[in-house]
């Protein structure tokens, strides 16, 4: 009896979630209807927690199911699809704006430029959706995790470290970092050429270096230069005051200081590697899994906030005793910006300043640390566009030696040619953040229009600019008669000369109107006065308008001075060493030697394809594409993909 009771109960508590699951459908489904916009049905929400968790797990088994059944709702049911697909599923909707409706949530994508300006003008109709952002908050609030009158209360503490002198100093703390990258890739100084097994994980620690150096004032050392006599000659002399107040004096090295368990350097990368196992707990959690990963995880949590208390002491004493006349960074700009000196106004707290010191790191490293890596690998495979950039690099450098090079010189002619040329195709081919979210409040509808025509965005929508944008033909059109090269669609090719193509450049690019100048951040034009300049809303690797990237030039200075220093001196090769060796290679004919680069190239393909995806950012994951760094001079592969 007490059995039949449980079972009725079982069985009606299913009824009910069935039937609700089934009437919360329905009025998705008919708010989609409402909308004039194209959707397509699926059994979850592609971006709920669950579903992200195991979706690997599902989509082989739902491969399998009858051709019949299959269709576009599967391919969106993988999260990667904007990358892996591309602009493909909204050519088959035959719309550049869809929904996806399941019961839990109507999605929304986005791939046409008109309607993401918009989206990212309109910040009150189309808020960031905040709950996907609450893992950001480890140390505090801060500016990405925020919206409205929070956000712009941030945005103002962080802004003014953004400006031209800051970017003198990444440009400096990039010279240094890229130098040591380069010396730990050649080792000896007499190589003339050397395979990188896994540069990705190097060009992550370079970037956490630099933002490190120039964001926080700590010039941390790389393991195979410990204990050498550093030869940064640049800087010594030129910041000799400073010198001595250098928050690095005391983090340095792999000696943990006194309080420490961790030493600075360990602390970062342990901290932002695993970043994803803090999303599943607490410090006081995760120190007591039986995983060695989690415990270690959040030990680099605390070690790394405690570094950061440090140096905000440091610095406060500093500011406070006006010692700022030197290098600026961050910090220190945050600190006085911050007004917690000014005992009379406390509306910012320290946390606020932690808060934010931490996802500047985190924003800012990964990003520009893949963009590096995914530059190298498409250069690779593009000799002809590796060859201009050395030329154009040449001419900017004029031979002289690193020491020279002054920031106001070389950045904007950089800026203005090749350099940023593929700095911008790689942010366009491999986009690191390849969903921008947006949503709608509940009950909150939003009208809005495309060709000519009205649309309503359903309430509660979580929007998803996607970066197929980038791979709209509509957008990128292809050379006559290059539509498709070697069965390569012109959209998916990396081709950095795009952007050098004077006459398709389009109306001049208007930043948007801030209604106050402090919000603004980064100083100085994001336009190269007569190079293709996109439609306005369909290039947004860093997104656009009021939330858009705060480090962008932070970004394009670290980029295009690591460009510099590396192809004067360098060029990069995809690794055959699988196939073949050196001097094999050597011995080959050009015939030959076409035939073992077009198998690395297929291989480096099929690999960005199939096995990125994104955590916080796309990037490799599990495998690695190596490269070759050859002495320039001594290149063997010489071909375009
Ligand atoms: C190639 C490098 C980079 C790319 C592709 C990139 C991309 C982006 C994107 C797409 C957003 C919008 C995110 C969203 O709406 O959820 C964003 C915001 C942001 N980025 Fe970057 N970023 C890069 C480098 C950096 C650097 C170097 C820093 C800092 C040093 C940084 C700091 C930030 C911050 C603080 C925001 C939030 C701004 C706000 O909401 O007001 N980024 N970035
Ligand atoms: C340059 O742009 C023009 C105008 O859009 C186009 O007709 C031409 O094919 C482009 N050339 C190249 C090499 O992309
Ligand atoms: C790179 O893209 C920006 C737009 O974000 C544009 O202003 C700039 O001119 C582009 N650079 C080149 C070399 O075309």
């Amino acid at each position: 009896m007490a059995y039949l009771l449980v079972l009725s109960a079982v069985a009606c508590v299913l009824l009910y979630y069935g039937l609700s699951t089934y009437q919360r459908l329905k009025h998705n489904i008919s708010c989609a209807k409402s909308s004039g916009l194209p959707y397509v049905v699926t059994p979850v929400h592609v971006f709920g927690m669950g579903w992200l968790a195991t979706y690997y797990l599902w989509i082989p088994f739902l491969k399998k199911l009858p051709a019949s059944v299959k269709g576009l709702w599967l391919e969106i049911m993988d999260p990667e699809w904007a990358h892996r697909l591309g602009h493909e599923p909204f050519e088959k909707i035959d719309s550049d704006v869809f929904l996806v409706v399941s019961p839990s949530k109507i999605a929304a994508f986005v791939a046409d430029a008109e309607v993401v300006a918009q989206i990212t003008t309109r910040r009150n109709d189309f808020p960031k959706p905040l709950e996907l952002y609450t893992r950001l908050d480890l140390y505090g609030k801060n500016l990405v995790s925020s919206e409205g009158a929070d956000w712009r209360m941030h945005r103002k503490l962080t802004a003014p470290s953004f400006g031209e002198r800051n970017n003198e100093l990444v440009f400096t703390e990039t010279l240094h970092h890229t130098t040591s990258l380069l010396r730990l890739w050649t080792g000896t100084e007499k190589m003339e050429s050397r395979t990188l097994n896994d540069p990705g994980t190097d060009t992550m620690s370079w970037a956490l270096y630099i933002i490190s150096g120039a964001g926080f004032d700590i010039r941390v050392t790389w393991p195979h230069e410990e204990g050498k006599h550093e030869e940064g000659k640049h800087e010594e002399g030129k910041h000799e005051a400073d010198k001595a107040d250098r928050a690095d004096s005391v983090f340095k090295g792999s000696q943990p200081p006194p309080g420490h368990t961790m030493n600075y350097r360990e602390a970062l990368s342990e901290l932002l590697h695993n970043i994803m196992w803090t999303f599943m707990g607490p410090p006081s959690v995760l120190s007591k899994s039986p995983f060695k990963v989690h415990r270690t995880v959040a030990k680099a949590l605390l070690e790394w906030g405690d570094y950061m208390e440090e140096i905000l002491q440091l610095k406060k004493t500093q500011v406070s005793a006006g010692q700022d006349a030197h290098g600026m960074d961050l910090f220190r700009a945050l600190i006085r910006n911050s007004g917690i000196l000014d005992a009379s106004q406390t509306s910012i707290q320290e946390s606020d300043l932690l808060g934010n010191a931490f996802v500047l790191m985190l924003a800012g490293h990964e990003t520009t640390a893949n963009t590096l890596h995914y530059s190298l690998i498409f250069l690779a495979m593009r000799w002809s566009s590796q060859k201009k950039l050395q030329d154009e690099i040449d001419e900017v450098i004029q031979g002289r030696p690193i020491e020279e090079w002054k920031y106001e010189e070389i950045f904007q002619k950089l800026f203005n040619g090749m350099p940023a040329a593929v700095m911008n195709e790689t942010l366009r081919v491999l986009t690191p953040v390849i969903n921008i979210p947006k949503s709608t409040a509940p009950g909150r509808p939003q009208q809005f229009t495309m060709d000519g025509q009205q649309y309503t965005m359903p309430g509660e929508t979580q929007i998803s600019l996607s970066c197929a944008i980038h791979k709209n033909p509509k957008y990128w059109p292809a050379p006559p008669g290059e539509e498709v090269v070697n069965g390569i669609p012109d959209t998916q090719r990396f081709r950095p000369e795009r952007w050098l193509n004077q006459s398709a450049t389009t109306e001049a690019f208007t930043d948007i109107a801030y209604d106050d100048e402090e919000l603004r951040g980064p100083s100085g034009e994001d336009t190269s006065s007569n190079l293709f300049r996109p439609v306005r809303g369909s290039y947004i690797p860093f997104s656009d308008g009021f939330r858009s990237c705060i480090g962008r030039r932070f970004a394009q200075v670290e980029l295009l001075t690591a460009f510099a220093v590396i192809f004067t001196q360098y060029s990069v090769e995809l690794a055959a060493d699988e196939w073949a060796s050196e001097e094999q290679l050597e011995k080959m004919s050009e015939n030959e030697r076409k035939e073992i680069w077009q198998k690395a190239v297929d291989r480096t393909l099929l690999l960005l394809r199939t096995k990125t995806s994104s955590i916080i950012t796309l990037q490799l994951r599990g495998h690695t594409i190596p490269i070759r760094l050859v002495k320039r001079g001594g290149e063997k592969l010489k071909f375009d993909y």
